[in-house]
């Protein structure tokens, strides 16, 4: 069973369940999904408004893991049998119980370490890493700031500065989305929040600011940032482009950076990704990288799935389990 988009539009009219695809052809392995993640991604995909334009009809699903059962012709016998975590690069779908991909698309992870946890490796965590080494060089005792920090892109991100010996303070829109997050400093958006910033910070400046939300926090936060610093901008939950202050763009020489997980996915080294992914999985299977579940469902009822992940009050991800 897969989850297949017929027409281009919201996601949960234009869906339908179909049979799985199989065996697996030259360069190719079946996995056999253990557990795949809904993101937003997966719903702006859907309704053709996105950075990669699908046809139809699309396999949905965009991240997940599961046991490689059957290696096609071409492909490492070694690989039948392990525990793999599918590219997101959106050139098959993991809403299924079993899919075929090609053998370029899966990396190798640790057999061991809860499957909810290691299907959401592909996406956020990823996110995380990249927008905290690729843009400046950080060093132990920098602070970053941040928008979105109870999203799970913002609590993989705390997870990894903190790892790093890195200062975090994290901006939420709503008091109830504050608590348990581990930032250093956690502070809800509303009155005078740049002073609440300042205070917080006290002489110390951000070096790197992170940006998906594209409203005023991002505003907020930049004003508090180095002479030179960064703001790298992963997505816009609002829609809007980055509201950074032009006087902090110009006399403050900021630096605005865009960051796009499939662009890095098409142009790193084989190595690089393999690296980096079986990285992400050890620190997911130590317990360092985490981010909240909310409830898990059975592929046949996805779209319950997909209306729960829409839920502004959930409380973590939603995931589909075969
Ligand atoms: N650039 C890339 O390669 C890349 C990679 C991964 C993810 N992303 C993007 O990063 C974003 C976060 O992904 P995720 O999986 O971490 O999301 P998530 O866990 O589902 O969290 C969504 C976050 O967005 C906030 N939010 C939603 N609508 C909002 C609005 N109108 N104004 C302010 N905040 C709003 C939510 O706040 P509440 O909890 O208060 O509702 C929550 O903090 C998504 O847009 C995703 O597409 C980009």
């Amino acid at each position: 069973m897969k989850v297949v988009l017929k027409a281009l539009g919201e996601l949960l009219d234009n869906s339908v369940l179909e049979a799985a695809a199989g065996p697996a052809g030259p360069g190719e392995v079946l996995v056999a999904i253990e557990a795949a993640t809904i993101n937003p991604v997966d719903s702006m995909l859907a309704s053709g408004n996105y950075g990669y334009q699908v046809q139809v009809p699309f396999d949905l699903g965009t991240e997940g893991i599961g046991w490689v059962t059957q290696v096609g012709e071409a492909v490492d016998p070694a690989l039948h049998g392990r525990r793999v975590l599918i590219l997101p690069n959106y050139e098959q779908g993991t809403w299924a119980d079993q899919v075929v991909v090609k053998a370029a698309n899966v990396v190798p992870i640790p057999d061991g370490g809860d499957p909810l946890q290691l299907a959401m490796v592909g996406t956020n965590p990823l996110t995380a890493h990249l927008a905290l080494t690729k843009f400046v060089d950080l060093k132990p005792g920098d602070w970053i700031g941040q928008n979105l920090g109870n999203s799970a892109v913002g609590q993989y991100v705390t997870a990894l500065a903190k790892h790093a010996g890195l200062k975090i303070l994290s901006v939420v829109r709503r008091p109830e989305a504050a608590e348990g997050l581990e930032s250093d400093v956690v502070l809800v958006d509303g009155d005078d929040l740049s002073g609440r910033i300042r205070s917080a910070l006290g002489t110390d400046r951000f070096e790197l600011v992170l940006d998906g939300a594209g409203d005023s926090t991002v505003g907020a936060l930049a004003q508090w940032a180095a002479f030179g610093g960064t703001v790298v901008s992963y997505s816009s939950v609002t829609g809007l482009a980055p509201a950074v202050g032009l006087g902090d763009h110009i006399y403050q020489q900021l630096q605005l950076r865009g960051l796009w997980i499939p662009n890095w996915l098409e142009q790193a080294p084989r190595s690089e990704i393999e690296e980096t992914y079986g990285e992400l999985a050890q620190l997911t299977v130590d317990g360092v990288l985490r981010a909240r579940v909310a409830a898990t469902y059975p592929v046949a009822e996805f779209a319950k799935a997909v209306q729960h992940s829409r839920q502004p009050d959930r409380s973590g991800k939603v995931l589909l389990r075969p």
